[in-house]
C-alpha cells in the first residue's frame, strides 16, 4: 500500500513538473517579441519548413512558425527528387499540405526550386540523350509550376547556375540544353504560373565574379522579354566572417536591374569548414571529424555575443536598404534542425539560428530585434 502510494506520488510530480514546463513555455513564448511583427513594415520574414513541421508534429515548433515568421520556404519537399521522383510520377502530398498551411496561416509560401542540378530524381542521372532532358525539362516545369500558380507566392525558378568566377555551372541542363536554358525555364515557369513571382537564387553571388555573372544573367532574361522579379542571395556565412561591403555592394547593384533583392538561406554557421573558401555546395562534403566539432557540449557564450553582434550588423545593412530588400529568410527555426550539422561534416553541433536547440530565443535573436527599436 505504501509503495503503490509512493508510485502515485512520483507520478503525480512528474505530471506537475511537465505542467510547469508547459506553462513556461507558453508563456515565454507569449513575452517573446515577434519578428514578423517587428520587421512588419519593412520586409518577410522567412524560415525554410521541413516534412515534419509542415505537418504540424510538433506544437512548440508549430508555435513558434505561426508567431514569428510570415514566409516559408520548403526545405526539400519542393525539390525534383521528391516531388518528381521518378518520370512522370509526381508527388504532391507534402506540398499541398503546405500550400494549404500557410494560407490558413496568412503566410507566403516561397516554392524552392524548379531547376536544379543537386537531388535530382535518380533516372535524370542515367538521361543521355537532348532530347529527353529537354522534355524532362519542358514538362517538369509546367506540371509543378502551373499546379501552384498564385497558389505559391514565389518560385525559385533556377537555383545555383553559377560557378564561382561567373560562368556557367557544368550541369546537366547546360550540358544537354545549351546555355539558354535559363532563360526558356524563367520563359516555361512565366507560362505556367502567371500569378506568382519569379527568382534567381545562388550563394555566394555577393561575391564580385560570381555577382557579376549572375547579372549578367539576369539582363539575358530582362533582353530575352522574359520576366524575372528577383534574386535571393542565399547566406550561407560564418558568423566571424560575414562579407558585409560585398552584401552592401550586391543590394545596390542587383537592385539597379529593377529586380526584388532577398536573402534567401540564411544562417551563420560557428564551425570551421575543413577548406577556406566559403561554399554551401551541398556536394562538397568530408569525413566525419571529432576535432572539427568545438562546442559539442553548449555554445560559450563569448561565441553567442559575436554571433548576435553579426547577426546585429547584418539587419541593420538590410534595413537600410528595406525598399528593396524584400524578404529575409533563415535556412531552419531551431539550431538543433539546422543542416549544418550534418554539412559539410556529418554529426557535428552547430548554432547557427536564432532559437537554440530547446526553441528559446537566443542572443541573436534579441540583437536581430534590437536593430528596429
Ligand atoms: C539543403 C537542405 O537543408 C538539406 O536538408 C538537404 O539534405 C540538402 O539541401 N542551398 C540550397 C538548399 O539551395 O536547397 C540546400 O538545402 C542548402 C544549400
Amino acid at each position: 500500500m505504501i509503495r503503490q502510494l509512493s508510485i502515485i506520488q512520483t507520478v503525480f510530480s512528474i505530471l506537475l513538473m511537465a505542467l510547469m514546463l508547459n506553462i513556461q513555455t507558453a508563456s515565454a513564448q507569449n513575452t517573446t517579441p515577434s519578428l514578423k511583427e517587428t520587421f512588419k513594415d519593412d520586409f518577410f520574414i522567412g524560415t525554410a519548413i521541413n516534412a515534419q513541421q509542415i505537418q504540424e508534429k510538433d506544437s512548440v515548433v508549430d508555435n513558434i512558425i505561426k508567431q514569428q515568421f510570415n514566409a516559408v520556404t520548403p526545405e526539400n519537399c519542393m525539390k525534383a527528387e521528391i516531388i518528381e521522383p521518378s518520370w512522370n510520377n509526381f508527388n504532391f502530398d507534402l506540398t499541398d499540405k503546405l500550400v494549404a498551411f500557410a494560407s490558413n496561416n496568412n503566410i507566403k509560401v516561397n516554392a524552392h526550386n524548379l531547376i536544379w542540378h543537386s537531388q535530382l530524381p535518380a533516372f535524370m542521372y542515367h538521361m543521355q540523350s537532348a532530347d529527353s532532358v529537354k522534355q524532362y525539362f519542358e514538362h517538369h516545369i509546367t506540371t509543378v509550376a502551373s499546379r501552384y500558380d498564385g497558389k505559391v507566392y514565389s518560385w525559385d525558378v533556377v537555383n545555383e547556375a553559377l560557378n564561382e568566377d561567373g560562368t556557367l555551372r557544368n550541369s546537366i541542363f547546360l550540358q544537354k540544353l545549351g546555355d539558354n536554358y535559363i532563360v526558356d525555364a524563367f520563359r516555361l515557369a512565366q507560362k505556367a504560373s502567371p500569378h506568382s513571382k519569379l527568382y534567381y537564387n545562388d550563394y555566394n553571388i555577393e561575391q564580385p565574379a560570381k555577382r557579376a555573372g549572375a547579372i549578367a544573367l539576369i539582363k539575358k532574361i530582362q533582353t530575352a522579354g522574359v520576366r524575372i522579379d528577383g534574386v535571393g542571395i542565399q547566406g550561407h556565412w560564418r558568423y566571424d566572417n560575414v562579407p558585409m561591403l560585398d552584401i552592401e555592394k550586391s543590394i545596390k547593384e542587383f537592385s539597379a536591374l529593377g529586380i526584388e533583392v532577398m536573402f534567401t538561406e540564411l544562417d551563420l554557421g560557428v564551425l570551421k569548414n575543413p577548406w577556406d573558401n566559403n561554399t554551401a555546395d551541398v556536394s562538397a562534403t568530408s569525413k566525419a571529424d571529432s576535432t572539427m566539432n568545438p562546442y559539442k557540449n553548449g555554445l560559450p557564450d563569448s561565441v553567442a555575443q559575436k554571433q548576435a553582434k553579426a547577426y546585429a550588423d547584418l539587419f541593420a545593412l538590410f534595413l537600410k536598404y528595406k525598399n528593396v530588400v524584400s524578404r529575409i529568410t533563415f535556412w531552419g527555426v531551431n539550431d538543433g534542425e539546422s543542416w549544418l550539422n550534418g554539412w559539410p561534416i556529418p554529426g557535428r553541433t552547430n548554432y547557427p539560428l536564432l532559437f537554440d536547440r530547446n526553441f528559446q530565443p537566443k542572443p541573436a535573436f534579441y540583437s536581430v530585434i534590437a536593430t528596429k527599436q
